[in-house]
């Protein structure tokens, strides 16, 4: 059956003031579930977002016979009757869980077999860290068209790892590959985001034994079993930062719930340094407004600490109202610069090089890839019935602040990318007087 598109009609123009609260991140939600199929017994997650990647991810658990059941934000997740080692693309879609179920589930199956994954086009996003190290902890990986063939004969080994650079996904990996295996794993190189922290705390409370220590290292001493958890899924520091982009593009006010400021790092820097202005309510809830004219900025994208590649799209969207040439030099991925060209429809004035901007050379130089933008502002943005398609899921957020921004009505389409990572978008935005509505694109012409 075809189904009906769906897009966003925004009406902008207007400041965005109001309160809301940071939906559970996405991108912690997601592995905790796969961190659930470790263990002997039932996990049950809670502030489980309401996002089409969660429900992605669910339907591969079912696929292959794990329990899960879901009331309200509360996620149960029983591993006992996982009955295949052969994940399915569901019908829902795919994403970028198959590679660490390729490692997860390696230590109850002898063979599994997970599809080539999903998720956003920013890049070539390779999984060979992935396989390399299911490869030093004594598997075998075989790769098809359909994807991921891993075997072992034995427990998985422990092992030291040092990985190329400190990714997010391949840290996962090895941590659901060293907590169970036989005897002492040392990763060198891990990715420190929080989400990561996160999962290290969550393994811990499933009786795993990991050290963590001041540099990218994490020791492991293998455990023969675990048991299940109970653990909330922390708000989403993505969704915070563009809530307080918002504020700030729009010359709005707003009080975001549910952050954790910590985990908003060197972000809340950035935005002081642009003109925007943020006050700490309490424990876990930050307002966010603009202090004082926006001026521009040099920012470079990179791995935890620095500032974070999923907060550069709705940030290079406040620099447009920016007073000056602002640049943003992306180090973490070489194609995530596809959402400016339509911004500039809306006049925006930014352009694309191949060239390392404003820092220093970094993995894709002299590669070809526009990775930095330019960004001169201030410029007004227009819409006149503008229809603007959503290239991946962050650039989907950072077209709903330009929409809200932007004089006129535009019409987002490709609202499924952004429904991917972000839940209940128009109740939530309608609340703050956001002028938005989700209709059936045919309706609109
Ligand atoms: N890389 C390799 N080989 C690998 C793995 C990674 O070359 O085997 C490279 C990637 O191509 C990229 C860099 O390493 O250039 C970093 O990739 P990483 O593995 O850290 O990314 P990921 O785990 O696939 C997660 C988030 C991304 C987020 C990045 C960076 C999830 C599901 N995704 O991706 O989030 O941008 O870490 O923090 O956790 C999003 O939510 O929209 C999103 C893209």
């Amino acid at each position: 059956m075809l189904q009906t598109e769906l897009a966003y009609r925004i009406n902008g123009g207007e400041p965005v003031v109001g309160q809301i609260t940071a939906l559970g991140a996405k991108n912690f939600a997601t592995k905790a579930m796969v961190a659930a199929l470790l263990a002997d017994t039932p996990s049950e997650l809670i502030n489980v977002p309401p996002i089409g990647d969660v429900a992605i991810t669910r339907d591969m658990l079912a696929a292959i016979g794990v329990d899960v059941q879901v009331q309200g934000e509360t996620m149960r997740i029983d591993p006992a009757r996982i009955r295949s080692s052969s994940v399915p693309i569901p019908d829902s879609g795919s994403n970028r869980i198959p590679i660490l179920l390729l490692g997860a589930l390696l230590h109850r199956f002898d063979e599994v077999a997970v599809p080539v994954v999903g998720g956003c086009k920013i890049g070539e996003r390779p999984v060979d860290f992935h396989l390399t190290a299911i490869e030093q902890f004594g598997g075998t990986v075989t790769t098809t068209a359909q994807g991921y063939v891993a075997r072992r004969a034995g427990r998985l080994r422990g092992t030291q790892i040092t990985l190329p650079y400190p990714s997010v996904g391949a840290t996962e990996t090895c941590l659901f590959l060293g907590v169970l295996a036989e005897g002492r794993t040392v990763i060198a190189n891990a990715a420190v985001e929080p989400e990561i922290s996160e999962l290290i705390t969550l393994l811990r409370a499933m009786g795993a034994v990991i050290f963590t220590s001041a540099g990218r290292e994490i020791k492991i001493e293998g455990v023969a079993r675990l048991s299940g958890a109970r653990m909330p899924i922390l708000g989403d520091r993505i969704e915070a930062a563009s809530w307080a982009c918002l504020a700030g593009a729009s010359d709005g006010d707003i009080t975001v719930h549910g952050i954790n400021p910590n985990n908003l790092g060197n972000f809340l820097a950035h935005f002081q340094q642009v003109g925007g202005g943020f006050e700490l309510l309490d424990r876990d809830t930050v307002r966010f407004f603009r202090r004082t004219r926006l001026s521009p900025a040099v920012v470079e994208t990179d791995v935890y600490p620095g500032f974070s590649t999923d907060w550069q799209q709705p940030f290079a969207i406040m620099l447009t109202q920016a007073n000056g040439i602002s640049i943003i030099h992306e180090t973490v991925y070489e194609n995530r610069f596809g959402y400016l060209k339509a911004l500039n429809q809306l006049g925006a004035n930014t352009q694309l090089t191949t060239h390392c901007l404003g820092g220093l050379p970094c993995r894709f130089k002299d590669k070809g890839h526009e990775h930095s933008a330019i960004i001169v502002g201030t410029t007004p943005l227009r819409a006149e019935g503008h229809v603007i398609t959503i290239p991946d899921l962050r650039a989907g957020l950072a077209y709903i602040i330009a929409a809200a921004i932007a004089r006129g009505t535009s019409i987002i389409r490709g609202v499924h990318l952004l429904e991917r990572g972000y839940g209940d978008v128009v109740p939530r935005l309608s609340r703050m007087n956001l002028k938005i509505e989700r209709v059936p694109f045919n309706a609109l012409r």
